[in-house]
């Protein structure tokens, strides 16, 4: 279906009930020589007030121009996300946060290093809201989300757009995070006009987010709403970490944080330890192992239907974060009664890669 018949699509009920427009999906594959074409189509799509799943360097992201409220509202209706779920905002260079955010002043030489250091990049600050940012965005927050993507395509769309870029990861509320175009397809598949495929996501989890505080005479606390790609030992150079205040989970300010997310359908249970394992008679169980080597004690505690590894090659935590994702999907549709997860080390990378699954781990 071409762009311009995109309005003549039919409404489907969703699970929960409401009914919105949707349109064919398209899957447009990006070579490094032909990049152009799939980036002159995205942005005059989202230029129209259309939304598009473009890849970023962390996981897929459900794009819209974000100074457009009413391509925000499908964002939101397409991903079945509440409207009190703020979304990050993108932007093309360093020089445009100051069309999204206003730094103070006492936090303004932190947001420089911290944007030399980790921009382009996962690295998510909450900062105080521009006023030409629409409410819809920030969910009537005072603060907005900002982050510059280092992926090339989203980069030269957000580029090209002029336009900050509105957008959250390309999956159902609550769901898997995407990090190839075809998950993408399963979460949003007849809801998008559609989707920019540029292979794999290189980071695999979505971005560190951080919000500043200063500090007279000393370094800032930096306030981790999410852990990410960027860790805490890597943030340490510039201040101190801490966790966020604890939130409200009537009004959260990060509902990434929310107890429950990025769920398979199938239960999944983290362990602490081997022993915590108690299977039941007749059920099929799948292991999400780090290595999947036979001498681990969680490959060696049960005859597993099926065993998918996190760091098949290396043993290492960044193929590990590359890999959750996707392996939590081939689990999900592996038919299962349930999937048990083994622990990994929370130092680094590990963190984020903890923290994904205990938000999607149901308690045994
Ligand atoms: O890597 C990423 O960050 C990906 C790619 C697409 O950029 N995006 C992403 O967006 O993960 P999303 O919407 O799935 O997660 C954004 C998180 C949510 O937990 C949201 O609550 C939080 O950011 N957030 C957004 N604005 C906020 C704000 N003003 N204050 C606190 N949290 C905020
Ligand atoms: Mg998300």
């Amino acid at each position: 279906m071409k762009a311009d018949g995109l309005k003549s699509g039919w409404p489907i009920v969703s699970r929960s009930g409401t009914n919105f427009r949707v349109s064919e999906t398209r899957i447009l594959q990006v070579a490094d020589d032909e990049m152009k074409e799939a980036v002159s189509e995205a942005s005059a799509l989202l230029r129209a007030g259309e939304i598009v799943a473009l890849p970023t360097e962390t996981v897929y992201g459900l794009a819209a121009d974000a100074f457009n409220p009413e391509a925000v509202a499908k964002v939101f209706a397409a991903k079945e996300r509440p409207s009190f779920d703020p979304l990050i905002v993108h932007i093309a260079s360093r020089g445009d946060l100051k069309n999204v955010a206003i730094v103070p002043p006492e936090i303004e030489e932190t947001v420089n290093k911290l944007t030399a250091a980790f921009w382009p990049g996962p690295l998510t600050l909450i900062l105080p809201k521009h006023p030409d940012v629409p409410d819809l965005v920030t969910s009537g927050l005072p603060t907005v989300a900002v982050r510059q993507s280092a992926h090339p395509v989203f980069r030269a769309v957000n580029k090209e757009l002029g336009h900050p870029i509105a957008a959250p990861s390309a999956n159902r509320f609550g769901r898997i995070s995407p990090t190839s175009a075809s998950a993408v397809m399963k979460e949003l598949e007849g809801r998008i006009p559609l989707i920019v495929d540029a292979g794999a996501c290189a980071e695999g989890v979505e971005s560190t987010i951080i919000s500043i505080e200063p500090r007279e005479g000393k370094k800032p606390v930096f306030r981790l709403h999410r852990a990410g790609p960027v860790t805490k030992e890597q943030l340490q150079e510039f201040g101190r970490v801490e966790k966020a205040r604890p939130v409200s989970q009537e009004t959260p300010q990060a509902p990434g944080q929310l107890d429950s997310h990025y769920a398979p359908l199938t239960p999944l249970h983290l362990l602490e330890k081997p022993e915590d394992f108690q299977p039941e008679e007749g059920k099929r169980y799948g292991l999400l192992s780090y290595t999947g080597e036979d001498d681990s004690p969680y490959v060696a505690l049960h005859d597993w239907e099926t065993i998918e590894s996190l760091s098949p090659g290396s043993g290492k935590l960044a193929e590990a974060a590359i890999r959750l994702f996707f392996v939590m999907r081939l689990l999900d549709e592996a038919g299962l009664d349930a999937i048990i997860a083994e622990p990994v080390s929370e130092t680094g990378l590990g963190v984020a890669i903890m923290d994904r699954l205990r938000r999607a781990s149901t308690s045994l």
